[in-house]
């Protein structure tokens, strides 16, 4: 008598993701720049230089999601509609950001910042793969759900150390997401409710691993200035 062979569920993808991006977060986190502009070493200028950096990140970013939140658009753009899911028009960070350099650098903003290199690279890098699911979830995931998460701690230290109120700080605040952490549930939901095949399934992994090394790569030059 043959006994019954126990099924094992799959293991969604948001629980791969926390799993698979524990050391890179780790190593993130512990980058010179992060560690000493969130425990006050550095100054409201290291502050608006980063501000400055997220922005054609997220400009890249957000033209991925106005794509695949876009019904027609794999016919229009070449995007994958099976992403429409994902988009969320509550994460949208542009325009918070362009008011956080308006106050930072003052109206002349767009002539004062200066983007790094290694933003150009993230940047067109996220433009040149956004079209494609898993690196979409792969960049969507990274820089949300870290904006939701350590985002909050960062916002606390800016205030605190860098005499700002919610001027300067809005990136990291979500006025149409009050909820945090039920938010954060549904986005994860909606990550495993993404119909991937087992090798999109390892190419959200590995991208998000090259998001994190993206991110780190922007942290390294910000030291290399304000350190
Ligand atoms: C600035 C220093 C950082 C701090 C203090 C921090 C802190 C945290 C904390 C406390 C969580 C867990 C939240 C929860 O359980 O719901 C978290 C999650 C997360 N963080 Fe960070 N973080 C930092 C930097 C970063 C960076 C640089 C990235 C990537 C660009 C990142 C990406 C993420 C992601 C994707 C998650 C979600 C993990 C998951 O639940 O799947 N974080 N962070």
């Amino acid at each position: 008598m043959s006994l019954p062979v126990e099924e094992t569920a799959p293991v969604p993808l948001s629980a791969l993701l926390r799993e698979r991006t524990r050391a890179a977060h780790g190593e993130a986190n512990s980058e010179q720049f992060i560690e000493e502009l969130l425990s006050g070493g550095l100054s409201r200028a290291a502050h608006a230089d980063l501000s400055a950096q997220l922005l054609p990140v997220y400009e890249a970013l957000e033209e991925a999601s106005a794509a695949l939140g876009d019904d027609q658009g794999s016919e229009n753009q070449g995007s994958d509609n099976r992403g429409a899911g994902l988009v969320f028009t509550e994460l949208a960070r542009v325009p918070a950001l362009e008011r956080d350099l308006a106050f930072l650098y003052g109206p002349a903003w767009r002539d004062e910042i200066r983007i790094l290199p290694s933003t150009r690279a993230y940047a067109d890098h996220i433009r040149e793969v956004g079209g494609s699911l898993p690196h979409y979830a792969a960049h969507s995931y990274t820089r949300y759900l870290g904006d939701l998460s350590g985002g909050q701690i960062v916002k606390r230290m800016m205030k605190q150390h860098y005499g700002l109120e919610e001027e300067g700080v809005a990136f990291y605040t979500f006025p149409d997401i009050p909820k945090v952490k039920v938010f954060k549930d549904a986005y994860r939901d909606a990550l495993d409710q993404l119909d991937l095949d087992d090798d999109e399934v390892t190419a959200t992994l590995d991208e998000t691993l090259l998001a994190f090394t993206l991110n780190r790569a922007v942290f390294t030059e910000l030291a290399e200035i304000h350190c």
